[in-house]
């Protein structure tokens, strides 16, 4: 009996050192999968935190940054923000710290002669642009967003969040913003010069916006442009980690400042790409009709070669005079990309196809290289478009070189000067 007692309690007591074996794996396991979960936490948000981070070391020296904005008037974020929307506060913290300013409501009013129509300077899809003076002599583009709804807001996000981030000469400086009670502000530097599509287009462009225009630009200046803007797309594919691929590159995104200094804006419809070589995000697809690439359009699939791709459009355009869709040409022209590309690679047509405006002020050696450039960027193989820093060691000695060039035509007006 007592045997049988001491077996029972036997089989009690190993029991009872099974389970709390178990008890203590199952604690352990449970420790180490949520130090697991810690250690991928903090090394994401250390990632995410991270850009835009040192060039990469094959990369080229670094462009110049501008000097940095240094607030003189309104309130800094986050400890001062007067925005009522949490979520957008949340994303603007970062952009605090690098100085961009948050601006009250009235204050921009004022700055603008109250949002009157001797202000405006323009109107795209996000809300009217205003020219304002800041109480500092400063003079500002400020643009009042006027669509309500989850994409709006995520623009305005995305363009405070990332010009907040990123620092070149090439980009259009973020000055400040404003997110008081349902009103959504972005203050910007002014470009006195406004935006190329209305200097390419001067009695208006079709299909692609509403610019009413000044001047033809010369050759010369065109060709800067060209670098410039590509040194933008540049910074932001090769010098920032992970990229940041633009999505809306176009004529009206390039921006001219008094001496015809581009610089590339919005960033609203801006995605980070994939750290992988030759990775690619999954995404809706956004833009510009005329501007999008092929691949993109058909699948989603987004990458920094999306971006050389509406690059190239856009060298179509200063090399042509034309805009990327005008239905009202004859069949087989409406398509900018379609009809030129053909030509593009034949050194007899491609003066056939450039811009009459130009009167002959380019070397047909620079023309033709022009346009073997913009041929590569359109190409409808993703892969085998260059990369934008190829695109402006091509376009360097096009642009320094241009006092050597011969004009094609001897009555070729004086070009500007450049630098
Ligand atoms: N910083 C600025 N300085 C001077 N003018 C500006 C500035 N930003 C925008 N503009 C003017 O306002 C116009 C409208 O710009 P906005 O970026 O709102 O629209 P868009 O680029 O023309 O079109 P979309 O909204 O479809 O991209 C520009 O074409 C330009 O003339
Ligand atoms: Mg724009």
């Amino acid at each position: 009996m007592s045997s049988g007692g001491d077996d029972y309690k036997r089989e009690e007591s190993v029991a009872l050192i099974v389970i709390v074996s178990l008890a203590a794996l199952s604690l352990l396991s449970l420790i180490a999968a949520f130090a697991y979960y810690c250690y991928i936490t903090r090394k994401v948000s250390r990632r995410l935190n991270s850009h835009p981070l040192p060039k990469r070391s094959s990369s080229p020296p670094p462009l110049p940054l501008p000097a940095p904005v240094v607030p003189t008037q309104g309130k800094e974020s986050p400890s001062s923000n007067s925005a009522s929307d949490g979520a957008a506060v949340g994303a603007l913290v970062v952009g605090a710290e690098r100085g961009v300013q948050v601006f009250g409501y009235r204050q921009l009013h004022a700055a603008t002669g109250g949002f009157g129509r001797a202000h405006m300077v323009g109107q795209g899809s996000f809300g009217a642009v205003y020219r304002g003076l800041l109480p500092d002599g400063r003079k500002v583009a400020v643009k009042l967003m006027d669509r309500p709804g989850k994409q709006g807001e995520e623009e305005f996000e995305m363009e405070v969040e990332l010009l907040s981030r990123l620092r070149s000469s090439y980009l259009l400086g973020l000055i400040g913003h404003c997110s008081e009670g349902g009103h959504r502000l972005l203050v910007y530097e002014f470009m006195a010069n406004g935006c190329l599509q209305e200097h390419l287009y001067p009695n208006g462009a079709i299909n692609v916006g509403s610019c009413g225009g000044i001047s033809k630009l010369d050759w010369p200046t065109r060709m800067r442009i060209a670098l410039e803007a590509a040194k933008g797309l540049e910074y932001l594919h090769e010098r920032v980690t992970p990229p940041v691929i633009h999505r809306d590159f176009k004529s009206s995104n390039i921006l001219l400042d008094k001496d015809f200094h581009a610089r590339v804006s919005d960033f609203g419809l801006a995605k980070l790409g994939s750290d992988r070589a030759g990775g690619h995000v999954s995404t809706r697809v956004l833009g510009t009709q005329g501007y999008v690439a092929p691949e993109y359009a058909l699948t989603g699939h987004l990458t920094t070669k999306s971006d050389v791709y509406s690059y190239g459009v856009v060298l179509l355009e200063l090399l042509t005079g034309r805009v990327p869709v005008d239905m009202k040409r004859p069949p087989g022209e409406g398509v900018l990309v379609n009809w030129a590309l053909p030509m593009l690679t034949d050194r007899e047509k491609v003066v056939q196809i450039l811009d009459p405006s130009l009167e002959g002020q380019y070397s047909l050696k620079d023309a033709v290289q022009v346009a073997a450039i913009a041929a590569m960027c359109v190409q409808p193989e993703a892969d085998y478009r260059p990369l934008m820093a190829d695109v402006v060691q091509s376009l360097v000695p096009l642009v320094k070189n241009r006092s050597s060039s011969k004009p094609c035509n001897p009555n070729a007006q004086a070009s500007r000067p450049l630098d």
